[in-house]
């Protein structure tokens, strides 16, 4: 009896994104960067969300055919992960860490005193785009626990009410630098 071998399927791969949108290539550079292996998914999804602030749909189906990997795993990889989100982040951005030692040290309470303070979820951005809540599970500053990053400063070693003091103080002032009749 003859068998009939059926060749191996190659990647749906493109080159570039077909909407032209450049900062597909800084995806398309990491992934060759690693020669596309499977294995990277992470970093490629890392990579994604720093360029665009955001996980979309079109985001994840791109990556999923780059990398020939299911679009069920990509999203389970996306979704497994607190550091990624699928709407675009607010003017100003709050990490919680929740990871054990933070979670130890009242991570909990600083989640919930911003969630109040704003009426939003973690993951949720603020209905005027103001603010966006995420957490994380270690972002590696333990020694600092309980730990927060807003607008990319970390913050270490504060009650719930200093670090939302601290948020308030920070919108605050860059809401008074925008100049007048910016129409901001
Ligand atoms: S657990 Fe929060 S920084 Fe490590």
């Amino acid at each position: 009896m003859s068998r009939t071998r059926t060749a191996p399927s190659k990647p749906n791969r493109t080159s570039g994104h077909p909407s032209g949108d450049e900062r597909y290539k800084a995806i398309d550079l990491t992934m060759k960067r690693f020669k596309f292996r499977k294995d990277v998914l992470l970093e490629v999804l890392n990579t994604a969300q720093e360029t665009f602030g955001f996980l979309s749909e079109d985001l994840l189906i791109y990556v999923s055919r780059q990398l020939d990997v299911s679009l069920v795993k990509v999203y389970g990889v996306a979704t497994f992960y607190h550091m990624f989100t699928f709407n675009p982040l607010g003017e100003h951005n709050t990490i919680v860490c929740t990871g054990t030692a933070c979670h130890v040290k009242g991570a909990d309470k600083i989640v919930e005193r911003i969630a109040e303070a704003y009426d939003i979820e973690p993951g949720e951005t603020t209905p005027d785009g103001l603010l966006s809540l995420t957490i994380a599970r270690c972002i590696g500053s333990c020694g600092l626990a309980p730990v927060a990053v807003f607008d990319g400063k970390v913050m270490g070693k504060e009650t719930s009410e200093g670090m939302l003091t601290h948020i308030r103080d920070i919108i605050a002032a860059s809401e008074e630098k925008i100049p007048e009749g910016s129409g901001a």
